[in-house]
C-alpha cells in the first residue's frame, strides 16, 4: 500500500515529507525515498526496509536547505509491484539527466508497450519498475518542445490502469503536478494560506497536522500545484471547480476523508486494494506467481471453509482452483464442516478464508482439518490474527483496515488472492498445459486494477434503482457459473445493509421453485456478462420477463441483446472470463449501498451485525 507525500514551501521539505510518510507507515511498504527540488537541482535519497533507514540520509538534504527559497519535494513508501525490493526500484524515479522526478501508486497496465517504445528511442532504464517509464516519457516530450505542463498532460493521457502520480521538474521549480487515473488510491491537497505552503498526500492522515481543508482529486483529474494555489483540470485540460472539504481533527474523520461512509470509501478503494494484494506476488510479464510461505506442493484436494461473504468468495474461488490449477475443490460453511465428519487425506489442504481472521466457526473448521491430518492454509486481512497463526501458510489480503461492518474490499481481495493462489498452484503442476494456463491467467491480472477502477465511475443508475425499488420487500439475484456466488453475495449485501429480504439463486434453479415468486412486484437482478454461459442467461432473462418480473441486468458494455430485454442495465467492461466475478461483484455492493442510503439505514453498522464474529 504505497504512500505518497508532497510539499512545496519554505520549511524543511525533507523533514515534513518524512514525518508525513511516517504517518502512512501503518499501511505497509518495503522501501522508501524522497526527492527535493532545491536551487534548480533535484536531490534524491532512497532506502530499502524500514522508513527509519531513510532517516540518516535526510541530513544530506538539510545541509543544502536554506529558508530563503521555497523547496518542492516528493516522498514515497513503496510496496513492490514491478521489480524486487531494492534501492534502484524504490521511488522517486528520474529521467536520464535527473531533471524530472516521479512517484506513482498503482500499476501501469500498458507499461511493456511504453517501455519497448522508450528502449527503441534509446532510453536506458535504471530500475525494473513500471513507474520509470513516466519520467522518460516526460523527458522525450519536453525535448520535442513541450513545456512541463503540456508534457504531463500528454503522458498522462497515454497511461492505462489505476494510477496516482506526482511529478516535478527543474524547469518549473515551484510546482508539482499530481494526477489520479482509473480510481487509483486518493490524492488529497491542502494549502496553508498564511505561509504559502502546499501539502499533498495519498491519505489524509499524512498531512492533517498541517492542513485541515483539503481538496481530493477525482478520477481523471490533474492538479497543477504551487505554494499558494492548486489549479484543477480534467485530462483534456478543461478547468474543474471544486471547493476544499474541512476534515475534522479525529482519526475516524481523517480516515473517512472525502466519503460519507466507510462502506462507500471501501467500495471506492477497491482498485487500490487489488493493486496492493498483487504487489510483489505476480510478475506481470512472465506471469510467475511468488507466494511467501507456500511450499509449492500441490494439494490433491482443497476444502475451502468460510462464513458469510467469505463463503461466497470461496464459492467463486472453487472455479479458480478447478479451472486454473485443476485441483478438485469443495466449499463448506465454517459452521458446518466439522459436523459432517469430513473425510480428509494426507496431501489435502483446508483453506480458511476470513477477513477478520477471528471467526470462530472458520477457526473451528481449520482446526478440524488440522486434527484430521490436512495441511492448513488461510487468506486473511487482519495480520497476526488467529487464522494466520493457526495456518501453515497465509496470504495477507493487505487491504488496510475495513471499518464498514459489511465486507466489500476484503471480498474482492479474497477473490484476487484465491485466483493468484490458483495460478501459483497451476505453475507447480507436472502438466505443461496447466503450467502455461497458470502463467496466462496470472498475466491477465495486470488488467484488473484498471478494470475495477472503471466499475467505480460515477453512475447515476444506482441512485435511480434505489429511487425506484427502495420500497420493495423482496429481491431475487440470479447468476450462473462463477457469477452464481456473486448473486448470493448481491443478496447478502442487500439484506445486511438495507434489511430488504433477498435471495441469490443459480439461474438454472429458478424454474425449480423461485419462479413461483416472480410477478410485477419482484425485481430480479440478473448477472449476464458475456461469458460461456451467456446464452443460458439470455433465456433466464426471457423467463423472468414472461412472468412480469422486472429485470435489472448486469451486462457487458455493448450487449444490445440483453439491453433490449431488461428494464434496467448496469454495464461492466469486457474482461477475461475468470476476472468477470471481480467486476460483477461491484454493482452488487453499490446497489446495496444506495438502497440503504435511500432507506436511511446505518450503512456502516447494520443492526445485529459484528465485524468479527468470535462466537459459534
Ligand atoms: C458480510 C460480512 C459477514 C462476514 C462473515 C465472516 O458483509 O461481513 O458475512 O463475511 O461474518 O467474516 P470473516 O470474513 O471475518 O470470517
Amino acid at each position: 500500500m504505497c504512500g505518497i507525500i508532497g510539499y512545496i514551501g519554505g520549511n524543511d521539505a525533507a523533514s515534513i515529507i518524512y514525518s508525513g510518510l511516517q504517518r502512512l507507515e501503518y499501511r505497509g511498504y518495503d522501501s522508501s525515498g524522497i526527492a527535493i527540488l532545491n536551487a534548480g537541482a533535484i536531490d534524491m535519497q532512497r532506502a530499502t526496509g524500514k522508513l527509519a533507514n531513510l532517516l540518516p540520509k535526510l541530513t544530506h538534504f538539510q545541509a543544502t536547505h536554506s529558508s530563503s527559497n521555497k523547496q518542492v519535494g516528493i516522498g514515497h513508501t513503496r510496496w513492490a509491484t514491478h521489480g524486487g525490493i531494492s534501492e534502484a526500484n524504490a521511488h522517486p524515479h528520474l529521467n536520464q539527466d535527473g531533471t524530472i522526478a516521479v512517484i506513482q501508486n498503482g500499476i501501469i497496465e500498458n507499461y511493456v508497450e511504453l517501455h519497448t517504445e522508450l528502449q527503441q528511442a534509446g532510453v536506458r532504464f535504471h530500475s525494473e519498475t513500471d513507474t520509470e517509464v513516466v519520467p522518460h516519457l516526460l523527458d522525450l516530450r519536453m525535448r520535442s518542445g513541450m513545456n512541463f505542463e503540456q508534457a504531463a498532460f500528454a503522458v498522462l493521457r497515454r497511461l492505462r490502469g489505476a494510477n496516482a502520480l506526482v511529478m516535478m521538474c527543474t524547469a518549473v521549480p515551484g510546482r508539482m503536478i499530481a494526477a489520479r487515473l482509473g480510481h487509483a488510491g486518493g490524492v488529497a491537497i491542502g494549502h496553508d494560506e498564511a505561509t504559502g505552503e502546499a501539502f499533498l498526500a495519498s491519505d489524509v492522515p499524512g498531512i492533517l497536522e498541517h492542513v485541515r481543508r483539503v481538496t481530493f482529486l477525482e478520477d481523471g483529474e490533474v492538479a497543477l500545484i504551487d505554494a499558494w494555489h492548486t489549479d484543477l483540470r480534467k485530462l483534456d485540460g478543461t478547468t474543474v471547480q471544486r471547493s476544499a472539504i474541512t476534515i475534522a481533527w479525529d482519526p475516524v474523520s481523517a480516515e473517512k476523508g472525502e466519503y460519507r461512509h466507510f462502506m462507500q470509501k471501501e467500495i471506492h478503494e477497491q482498485a487500490r486494494a487489488v493493486t496492493d494484494t498483487l504487489r510483489g506476488r505476480v510478475n506481470f510479464e512472465s506471469g510467475e506467481v511468488t507466494l511467501n510461505g507456500f511450499d509449492g506442493v500441490r494439494p490433491t484436494r482443497i476444502f475451502s471453509v468460510a462464513c458469510g461473504t467469505s463463503k461466497n468468495s470461496a464459492l467463486v474461488g472453487r472455479f479458480f482452483f478447478e479451472s486454473i490449477a485443476r485441483i478438485p475443490t469443495e466449499v463448506d460453511y465454517g459452521s458446518e464442516f466439522r459436523y459432517r465428519d469430513p473425510l480428509l487425506q494426507p496431501g489435502e489442504v483446508v483453506l480458511g478464508i476470513t477477513q477478520s481472521g477471528e471467526t470462530a466457526d472458520t477457526l473451528a473448521a481449520m482446526s478440524e482439518g488440522r486434527n484430521k491430518g490436512a495441511r492448513v492454509w488461510s487468506i486473511v486481512n487482519s495480520v497476526g490474527s488467529q487464522a494466520e497463526r493457526a495456518a501453515d501458510a497465509t496470504i495477507a489480503m493487505r487491504t488496510g483496515p475495513e471499518i464498514g461492518v459489511c465486507s466489500t474490499k476484503t471480498f474482492l481481495a479474497s477473490l484476487v488472492d484465491q485466483y493468484m493462489l490458483a495460478c501459483f498452484l497451476a505453475q507447480r503442476s507436472s502438466d505443461a498445459s496447466i503450467v502455461a494456463r497458470g502463467h496466462e491467467c496470472a498475466r491477465a491480472l495486470a488488467l484488473l486494477p484498471g478494470l475495477v477502477g472503471r466499475m467505480l465511475d460515477v453512475d447515476p443508475i444506482y441512485e435511480q434503482l434505489a429511487q425506484r425499488f427502495h420500497d420493495r420487500r423482496h429481491f431475487l439475484f440470479l447468476g450462473r457459473g462463477p457469477n452464481y456466488p456473486i448473486a448470493l453475495e448481491g443478496a447478502l449485501k442487500l439484506k445486511e445493509v438495507s434489511y430488504i429480504h433477498a435471495e441469490g439463486y443459480p439461474a438454472g434453479e429458478m424454474k425449480h421453485g423461485p419462479i413461483a415468486l416472480i410477478d410485477e412486484h419482484m425485481p430480479v437482478v440478473c448477472l449476464t456478462p458475456q461469458d460461456s454461459v451467456y446464452a443460458k442467461m439470455v433465456s433466464q432473462v426471457e423467463q423472468v420477463r414472461a412472468r412480469g418480473g422486472t429485470v435489472i441486468a448486469v451486462i457487458t458494455r455493448g450487449d444490445e441483446v440483453i439491453r433490449a430485454k431488461a428494464d434496467h442495465v448496469i454495464e461492466i467492461p469486457p474482461a477475461p472470463e475468470l476476472l468477470l466475478p471481480m467486476l460483477t461483484a461491484i454493482p452488487m455492493q453499490r446497489l446495496a449501498y444506495h438502497m440503504a442510503l435511500r432507506l436511511g439505514c446505518d450503512v456502516d453498522q447494520p443492526r445485529n451485525l459484528a465485524k468479527s464474529v468470535t462466537v459459534e
